[in-house]
């Protein structure tokens, strides 16, 4: 029997009506059998400063890393701010980035990202895979789904009404499972 996969998710965005949250929830809801993701949130770590982390841990950021760690992968829904990561989504990258054990080291990562305009995030992604390439993480290349003009693509209470979307999304899950398989056979050597 194939061994069940629990994926974490993280949203990019903090606010609550976030298009990012909506794709993150979508990907939830597309999983084939077998693979859970929990949504986890990440609003209480503080801003990254060196002169802190060097005190001791930081017991939100202690507590994230070891969600990513338990997890067999790592759905990220990301908007794009001004052409690139926003900066309170890549402190948590940063933070996670220091110390031992590192959480992303060899962990499967899926990339997907929502968008008011058309190009859905196209830019955040590759910086997003450039930062996810130093930390080690085993990033899924394809399919990529960049969600533009998100606003239009999911009603008031947050479901997908875009069944374009939702195949794309359903695709890039697909593939993640199989991308997670992959991944443990090439740690087992
Ligand atoms: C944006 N937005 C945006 N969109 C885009 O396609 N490229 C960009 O560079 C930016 N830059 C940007 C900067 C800042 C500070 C904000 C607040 C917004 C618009 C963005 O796609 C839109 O607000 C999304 O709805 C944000 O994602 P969430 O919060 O809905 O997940």
């Amino acid at each position: 029997m194939t061994e069940a996969i629990r994926l974490v998710g993280l949203c990019g965005s903090l606010r609550k009506g976030s298009l990012n949250r909506r794709a993150l929830e979508l990907a939830g809801s597309v999983l084939p059998a077998g693979v859970t993701l929990d949504i986890v949130d990440w609003r209480d770590i503080p801003p990254f400063d060196a002169d802190v982390y060097a005190q001791g841990p930081n017991p939100q950021v202690q507590a994230l890393a070891e969600r990513i760690r338990q997890a067999d992968g790592v759905v990220i829904a990301t908007p794009e701010y001004n052409f690139s990561i926003p900066g309170s989504f890549k402190n948590v990258i940063d933070w996670l980035s220091r110390g031992d054990n590192q959480p992303f080291a060899r962990k499967p990562v899926a990339i997907l990202s929502a968008a008011t305009g058309p190009l859905g995030g196209a830019r955040v992604q590759y910086d997003l895979r450039r930062v996810m390439l130093f930390v080690n993480a085993m990033v899924l290349v394809k399919p990529e789904v960049f969600i533009g003009g998100a606003q239009n693509k999911f009603d008031a209470e947050g479901q997908c009404t875009d069944e374009a979307t939702r195949n794309f999304v359903t695709q890039q899950m697909l593939s993640f499972e199989t991308w997670i398989q992959e991944c443990r056979r090439m740690r087992a050597g």
